[in-house]
C-alpha cells in the first residue's frame, strides 16, 4: 500500500482528473484500493448513515439520509437534529398525477440533502400498494404499475438532477410491514413482470437510478440482499443497472451467508457490518465462494456513484443545495394543494364563500395535530407545521369566526383520519382495520345531526371505509399534506385552489372486497404470503369481479366540470412495431379554471389468458380556463397492448380487437374506440 506524500500528489492521480472518462476514473481508483480498503467501503459505520472514508486516497465518507417527504429526522445521525422542509407524503404527491410536480419535489429534496453535505436520498419508495392496510402506504405512490413508474421516474430524475443519488426502494415486493424481516412473498412471474417490477425497471432504464435498496423480505425463497435472480440477473444483466445495491437497515441479519450477498450483487451493507465483516469477506474470497472479480464489481458500483455525485470534483462546481427556503415551502404548499382529492361535494357546498360565511365550527382529532415527526424512518424534523386549524385561522382572520359548537355554526368541518402510530400509518406495522377510530365515527354522526352542512377532511395515508358517507355532504382527502398543509387545505376549502387530485389507490367499501384479503394466506401470511391475486391488484380486481368500490382508482372531483369528446385514432389497424396516436378534446364546461387528469386505459377484448378489463397505459393532466378546449394526445405501442406470457417468458400481444378507453377515472370512461392488432 502506497501512502501518498502530499495533496499535490493525490490531485495528480488519474481518478482525480475530472476530464477523464468516468469508467477510467473508477478503474484507476479501484486499482489503488487494497482489499482491506474495499472491505471497509462495503459496510456502513457507527453513525448509521455513512460509509467510512479512505483518507489515504482522499475518499470522503459517502453519506445518505432518509426520507420520502423531506430529509429524514431520526436514525441517521448526520441529519437527526437539523430542521428541514416537510413536504406532503408520497401518496399525496402521487395523487397530483403530475410528474412535473413530482420531479420538482425531487429537485427540492435533493437540494436539502446537498445542503447537509450528504450524497444520497433513501427514496423513492415505490412498492405497489397491494393492501389498503399497508402501514407504509403513505410512503408509496400507487396500486397501478404504470402510474407508479411515471411517478418513480419523475422523482429520480429530479433528485439526480442535483447530482444526489436516488435510492429506489424496497426491491421488491415489500408490500407489508407485518413480519417484514422474514416473510416470503410467493409471487408469480407474470405478477412480478406486470405489477411489481415495472416501476423499478423504469427507474433504472428511463431515469438511470444510481442506487437500489434491497428489501428485508424474501421473494420466492430468497431475501432481497441475496436474491441473485433479482439483483445480478434482472436488475444488472437485463436492465443494465450500473449503480449500487444497498441493503435495507439490518436486512442482512437473516440472509444465509456472506458469499450469497456478495454473489447476488449487494454492494453496501447498512448500517453496520454483519455479513460484510472483514474476516467473513476475506474467507469467502480465499475459499473461492466468491471471486475477487465479483467483489470488485460490487465495489466499483459504489465508486461509480461517488464520482457521479461529485465527491472527487471541485465542490464549487457542484449544485450548492439549500433548505428551509421560501421556495421550498411554497412548493410544499403547491404540491399539497394539487394532491388533495375532492371525494364528495353535494349541492356545491364547497368551495366556502369567505365573504358570506360568518362562523365555522372546527372539530376532530386532526384539526390541530402535527404529523411531521412520525411514521418511522421517513419522519421529518420540520422547521414548522401549519395545522388545518392554523390554516383556517390564517384564512378567516378578520372575516369569519372559528367556534366549537357545530349547532350554531354556518358550517362544521371535522378533521378526521389517522396518525403516525403503530397499526395506523406507520412503518413497523400494518393497520388492523380500514375504519376510522370509533370515536371519530361517533363525532361525525353526532355533528352531522346537529349541522347538516358538515365537511369531513381526512388527514391520513391511505384508504378508509366510510359507513357515514351518505349523511355527509362533502368529503376531502388531504393525506398528510406537509408543513404547509393547513394553508393548502384552507385554500382548497375556500376555492383559492381548485382541487385536481385523483386517487392513486382504490378506496374499497369493505376490506373483504380487496384482492389481497381473501384469506390470511394472502395477507399478512405467516412464513409465506401468497400473492394469489396475481396481476389482479387494485382496480384490476374490482373491475374483473364487478365489485363497486367506495371510490375508484383515478377518481377526484373539481369545482368545475370537464367534457372529454372526439376520440380519434391514427389507424384502426395496428401492425407489429407500429404506434397508434390517440387524441381527445377536453373542455372545461364550468365556471372556474381547473385541471383534469385524462386517463387512457386499454382493454384486450378477447385474449387466450385472463386479462384485467382495463389497464392504465397513459394519463395527462391539463389545466383549462372556463370553456377552454384543448386536445390531448397519447401514443400506444405494441408493449402497451401486451401481457407477460409465463410459458414463453416474454411479452406477447395477441391479434384481435382492443378497446381504447378514455375518461377521468377508472370507472368514468367517457369515450372509447376499438382498434385491431393485426400482428
Ligand atoms: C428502514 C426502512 C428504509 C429506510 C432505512 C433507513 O428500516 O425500511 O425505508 O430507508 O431503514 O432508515
Amino acid at each position: 500500500m502506497h501512502y501518498l506524500s502530499s495533496k499535490e500528489e493525490l490531485l495528480n492521480l488519474p481518478f482525480m482528473d475530472g476530464d477523464l472518462d468516468l469508467e477510467k476514473r473508477v478503474e484507476d481508483l479501484l486499482d489503488r484500493l487494497t482489499l482491506d480498503e474495499k472491505i471497509k467501503l462495503s459496510a456502513g459505520r457507527w453513525d448509521a448513515c455513512s460509509v467510512p472514508a479512505i483518507k489515504r486516497l482522499g475518499i470522503k465518507s459517502f453519506k445518505m439520509t432518509d426520507g420520502s417527504h423531506g430529509v429524514g429526522g431520526i436514525g441517521l445521525i448526520g441529519t437527526r437534529f437539523r430542521k428541514n422542509t416537510y413536504f406532503s407524503v408520497p401518496i399525496c404527491r402521487a395523487a397530483t398525477w403530475n410528474p412535473d410536480s413530482v420531479q420538482e419535489y425531487g429537485r427540492a429534496v435533493a437540494e436539502e440533502v446537498r445542503s447537509h453535505g450528504f450524497h444520497m436520498n433513501l427514496a423513492p419508495g415505490i412498492n405497489i400498494i397491494r393492501s389498503p392496510l399497508g402501514g407504509r402506504n403513505f410512503e408509496y405512490f400507487s396500486e397501478d404499475p404504470y402510474h407508479n413508474k411515471v411517478m418513480a421516474v419523475a422523482q429520480v430524475k429530479g433528485v439526480q438532477s442535483q447530482r444526489i443519488a436516488a435510492c429506489v426502494k424496497h426491491f421488491v415486493c415489500n408490500n407489508q410491514d407485518t413480519n417484514r424481516f422474514r416473510v416470503n412473498a410467493i409471487v408469480s412471474e407474470r405478477a412480478l413482470q406486470e405489477i411489481y417490477l415495472p416501476a423499478f425497471e423504469a427507474a433504472v432504464r428511463e431515469a438511470n437510478a444510481w442506487s437500489i435498496m434491497a428489501c428485508y423480505n424474501k421473494v420466492n425463497g430468497f431475501h432481497g440482499c441475496e436474491n441473485k435472480d433479482l439483483l445480478r440477473k434482472r436488475l444488472m444483466k437485463e436492465w443494465g443497472f450500473h449503480g449500487f445495491v444497498v441493503s435495507d437497515w439490518f436486512a442482512t441479519k437473516n440472509p444465509t451467508n456472506t458469499e450469497g450477498c456478495l454473489d447476488a450483487g449487494l454492494t453496501l451493507e447498512m448500517p453496520i457490518p454483519i455479513k460484510y465483516r472483514r474476516r467473513r469477506i476475506k474467507r469467502a474470497i480465499k475459499e473461492g465462494f466468491v471471486s475477487e472479480e465479483t467483489f470488485n464489481d460490487n465495489v466499483k458500483r459504489l465508486l461509480r456513484v461517488m464520482f457521479l455525485v461529485g465527491m472527487f470534483d471541485d465542490g464549487s462546481k457542484l449544485p450548492q443545495g439549500c433548505r428551509n427556503t421560501p421556495e421550498h415551502q411554497a412548493l410544499a404548499r403547491e404540491i399539497a394543494e394539487e394532491g388533495i382529492v375532492l371525494l364528495k361535494n353535494e349541492d356545491h357546498l364547497l368551495p366556502l364563500d369567505i365573504t358570506t360565511l360568518k362562523t365555522i365550527a372546527v372539530l376532530g382529532p386532526n384539526a390541530n395535530k402535527k404529523h411531521s415527526f412520525g411514521g418511522g424512518s421517513s419522519c421529518v424534523r420540520a422547521l414548522y407545521e401549519i395545522t388545518p386549524l392554523q390554516g383556517l385561522k390564517d384564512k378567516c382572520r378578520g372575516k369569519a369566526e372559528i367556534i366549537k359548537d357545530p349547532a350554531v355554526a354556518d358550517v362544521a368541518i371535522i378533521f378526521a383520519g389517522l396518525r403516525h402510530k403503530l397499526h395506523q400509518d406507520s412503518e413497523f406495522s400494518d393497520r388492523r382495520s380500514l375504519a376510522l377510530p370509533k370515536k371519530q365515527v361517533e363525532l361525525i354522526n353526532k355533528t352531522v345531526n346537529r349541522n347538516p352542512r358538515t365537511i369531513i377532511v381526512l388527514i391520513n395515508g391511505g384508504p378508509v371505509t366510510m359507513e357515514w358517507l351518505e349523511n355527509v355532504p362533502a368529503v376531502v382527502e388531504a393525506w398528510y399534506p406537509g408543513m404547509e398543509g393547513g394553508h393548502a387545505i384552507a385554500n382548497v376549502l375556500f376555492g383559492d385552489a381548485n382541487p385536481s387530485g385523483k386517487l392513486p389507490v382504490t378506496f374499497p367499501k369493505e376490506l373483504s372486497s380487496s384482492p389481497a384479503h381473501v384469506s390470511k394466506r394472502t395477507f399478512p401470511g405467516r412464513e409465506n404470503v401468497y400473492y394469489d391475486e396475481g396481476i389482479f391488484v387494485g382496480y384490476r380486481h374490482f373491475d374483473a369481479q364487478g365489485i363497486e368500490p367506495l371510490f375508484p382508482f383515478g377518481f377526484g372531483l373539481s369545482y368545475t366540470t370537464f367534457d372529454i369528446t372526439n376520440l380519434q385514432v391514427s389507424k384502426k389497424q395496428m401492425r407489429a412495431g407500429e404506434v397508434v396516436t390517440v387524441s381527445v378534446d377536453v373542455q372545461n364546461t364550468g365556471k372556474v379554471t381547473g385541471a383534469e387528469v385524462v386517463q387512457l386505459y386499454i382493454q384486450d377484448v378477447k385474449a387466450s389468458i385472463e386479462r384485467p378489463p382495463k389497464e392504465l397505459k397513459g394519463f395527462s393532466k391539463i389545466k383549462l380556463a372556463p370553456h377552454e378546449t384543448k386536445t390531448v394526445t397519447f401514443k400506444i405501442g405494441e408493449r402497451g397492448l401486451s401481457f407477460y406470457d409465463e410459458r414463453d417468458r416474454c411479452w406477447q400481444v395477441e391479434k384481435g380487437a382492443f378497446n381504447v378507453l378514455i375518461g377521468n377515472s377508472s370507472r368514468d370512461i367517457m369515450v372509447q374506440e376499438e382498434i385491431e392488432f393485426v400482428g
